[in-house]
């Protein structure tokens, strides 16, 4: 049994991450916004056999993500898995987007997701093989800007190019405290996010995602997977 620790996890991926991690009789901290607003969530927690525990965070505010790494060391909580799922979209491109917009997508995709995963460092290192799952996006490839079917959303392609360098830095930073730091693409899927056209499931996706987790090792950290388990190029 393991620790997992999910962000955004009271819809979409970050939910199914929870409906599928806890069938599997892990302990889940899925922490969310707004827990009184969580429904699915919390009808999820009330089905499982009390393994999930919904907790608040805002990952836009430094002080929600302190606070809460502080409650969880305080009662001695180790985690052995953490999803950085929170994340946001604005489609506009170039010509369309704002610097407020522009600044909010970066400050919830990059700077959250370091908090998170500053904060927890902690809370990893007492693990054995202790892994951060930051969800990225094949949008935030440079290399493969141009040969994938979608273009604008510049403030969300150039956050998750910023979150696989977080990925890249943090697992170099944290090589000493044994913690694998990955990017994954969950693909295109049917999330809020992902819209009715997107190709995969809900359920595929965090399928295939878990799938790829399973078998990572720390000779995958730093790198960066697409849902079908191979290395997209940075
Ligand atoms: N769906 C896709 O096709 C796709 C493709 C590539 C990558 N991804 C990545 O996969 C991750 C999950 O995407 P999704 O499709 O599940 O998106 P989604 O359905 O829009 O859900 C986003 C989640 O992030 C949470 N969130 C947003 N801002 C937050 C904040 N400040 N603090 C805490 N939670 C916050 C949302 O909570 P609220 O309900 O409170 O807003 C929600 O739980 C994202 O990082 C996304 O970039 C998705």
């Amino acid at each position: 049994m393991k620790t997992i620790f999910i962000t955004g996890a009271n819809r979409g991926i970050g939910l199914e991450l929870t409906r599928q991690l806890s069938s599997t009789g892990n302990q889940i901290i899925a922490t969310c916004r707004n827990p009184e607003e969580a429904v699915e969530l919390m009808e999820l927690s009330r089905d499982s056999h009390r393994n999930i525990e919904i907790l608040p965070m805002d990952v836009e505010q430094e002080v929600s993500v302190t606070k809460l790494a502080e409650t969880l060391r305080n009662r001695g909580e180790k985690i052995n898995l953490l999803f950085n799922n929170a994340g946001i979209i604005d489609w506009r491109s170039m010509q369309d987007i704002d610097t407020k917009t522009m600044l909010r997508v970066y400050k919830i995709n990059v700077i959250g997701a370091m908090l998170v995963l500053r904060a927890f460092v902690p809370h990893l290192k007492q693990t054995p093989e202790p892994m951060v799952i930051n969800l990225s996006s094949r949008l935030g490839s440079i290399a493969l800007r141009g040969r994938t079917e979608l273009g604008g959303a510049i403030a969300y392609s150039a956050s998750k190019a910023g979150l696989n360098m977080l990925t890249k830095q943090a697992s170099i930073d944290l090589v000493d405290d044994g913690i694998s730091v990955i990017s994954i693409s969950p693909g295109w899927v049917r999330t809020d996010m992902g819209g009715p056209k997107a190709k995969y499931s809900v359920e595929e996706s965090v399928k295939q995602i878990l799938c790829n987790v399973d078998r990572f090792t720390s000779g995958d950290s730093g790198k960066f997977f697409g849902e079908d388990g191979e290395e997209i190029p940075f």
